[in-house]
């Protein structure tokens, strides 16, 4: 089969592998090939009949086996390890060949490697994937970054084995260079908040209704079916409902509080403070998880403060519940609109030309915060490519005009009670700070100038100024 495969897969670890068998379930032949041969050998003997797969042994073997423009898939650790499998493969390549690295890089390793390639006349192509093990087996969400010319041969062969959505495939070339991966990187920044909202409005709900997991598992699943449905409300029902088989007991109740991360959603953060976007809700979810690995300290306040837990007796159960829902529902929104201008600071700063529509549309199906609304987030920034932000979007702001009260009702009576909500309460401030008349930054302004001579701009002159304040208090022109 020398020659014949259309595609090759290096790194057979469970991502790699399912990615693989999606590839061969779909017709594709696929080359494949892993450092230790067992899992290649595995691979074909568990698999082998799903598709056409050719087994190699080294990475030499794997190039030979392709057909040209050869294509390669790496999906191995990201990091040095990414860095080791190029080198290796680089020199094994011709021209116009096309290297793709489908782990979670961050996108300024995957700019870097793709100039690199470049100029030895490769393509190197970053690309996200979403979904998860099933996700890359079934139909995951695909977001290849690289040259347009790299897409004209992986184009048709992601866009198969990717999720449908009313008939449209959850893949899309998103840009040059590293768009990909910085796309990807965003959705787990959202992923993060997603996951972190919901986790609030749980114990919110748990708190304030006295409710067993079980109960809240049936208030998720009805939610699913509305506004809310989405991929990671269906799992949060099918986890909150789950029982520890060793105890008895509810599976949430024995899982040690404290939430981690592989480093996505720190990316995302650290990225937005350069480029200036406010994405505050993403920032409060990646901290809680931090803040939540904190057990010293978190022993010591409780023991410092013992006796001062929540207290909270909730009347109208049903009305706190759709209260909790439109909150959930407004910091969604929240994180959604956060996201998707990060995605565009960063498209204008690295020059990516990214569609913002078309990123939801490819989100719709396959990913991990694959939700009903992306319907609606695509057609908003179809209806206006150029809109200011996602909460001005007619459905949009509805939802949120219509959720307002019971989301500051949520926030404060939650503040009352004790129970924290860092991402609703964050959500709703950034709300609140961007409809504000006035913003105390003025204050801000003044106190700079005060200390470090700093200057102000005015509302009624252009110009910057400074006020002599050690002096006379008289203005001057800076
Ligand atoms: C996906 C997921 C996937 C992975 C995250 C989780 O889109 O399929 O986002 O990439 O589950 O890396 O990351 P944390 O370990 O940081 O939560």
């Amino acid at each position: 089969m020398n020659g014949q495969a259309q595609i090759g897969v290096t790194g057979l670890a469970v991502m790699g592998r399912n990615l693989a068998r999606n590839l061969a379930r779909n017709g594709f032949v696929v080359a494949v090939h892993n450092r230790s041969p067992e899992r290649t050998r595995r691979l074909v003997a568990e698999h082998g009949e799903e598709g056409r797969f050719v087994p190699t042994d080294s990475l030499a073997d794997l190039v030979a086996a392709l057909e040209r423009p050869r294509a390669v898939i790496t999906m191995v650790k990201a990091g040095a390890p990414t860095d080791a499998v190029i080198d290796e493969l680089v020199p094994l390549l011709d021209a116009g060949d096309i290297v793709v690295d489908c782990g979670n890089a961050h996108f300024a390793d995957t700019r870097r490697r793709e100039e690199a390639l470049r100029k030895q006349g490769l393509h190197f192509v970053g690309t996200g994937v979403s979904g998860g093990e099933e996700g890359a087996l079934w139909g995951p969400s695909i977001m290849p970054g690289g040259s347009a010319e790299s897409y004209q041969k992986l184009g048709p062969i992601f866009e198969q084995i990717a999720a449908q959505v009313d008939g449209e495939p959850c893949c899309r070339h998103i840009g040059p260079d590293g768009a990909g991966h910085f796309v990807k990187m965003v959705h787990n920044g959202i992923e993060y908040a997603d996951m972190q909202l919901i986790a609030e409005a749980y114990d919110l709900l748990r708190v304030g209704l006295d409710a067993t997991p079980a109960e809240l598992a049936e208030i998720f699943q009805e939610w699913n079916s509305g506004e809310l449905e989405s991929y990671l409300i269906e799992i949060t029902a099918e986890v909150l409902g789950h029982t520890d088989p060793s105890t008895g007991q509810a599976f949430v109740d024995i899982v040690l509080d404290q939430a981690e991360q592989k480093g996505t959603g720190r990316w995302t953060v650290q990225n937005a403070l350069d480029l200036g976007v406010p994405i505050t809700g993403i920032a409060e979810a990646t901290f809680a998880r931090s803040l939540s690995g904190h057990a010293d300290q978190r022993a010591a306040i409780r023991r410092a403060f013992a006796g001062t837990g929540p207290t909270w007796q909730v009347e109208e159960r049903a009305d706190f519940i759709e209260d909790v829902r439109r909150a959930l529902l407004a910091s969604k929104i929240v994180a959604y609109a956060q996201g998707f201008d990060h995605i565009r600071a960063g498209s204008q700063e690295y020059d990516w030309d990214i569609d913002l529509g078309g990123t939801a549309t490819i989100w719709r199906g396959g990913c991990i915060i694959r939700a009903h609304f992306l319907d609606q987030i695509r057609q908003a920034y179809d209806d206006q490519p150029d809109l200011p932000t996602l909460l001005v979007a007619p459905w949009f702001a509805d939802a949120v005009r219509a959720g307002l009260s019971g989301w500051r009702r949520v926030v404060a009576e939650a503040a009352q009670a004790g129970v924290p909500t860092p991402a609703f309460a964050s959500s709703l401030s950034y709300f609140d700070a961007l409809r504000a008349n006035r913003l105390p930054a003025a204050l801000i302004q003044g106190l700079r100038d005060n200390f470090g001579a700093h200057t102000y701009r005015r509302i009624d002159r252009d110009g910057s100024f400074h006020t002599l304040w050690a002096g006379d208090r008289s203005e001057v022109e800076a």
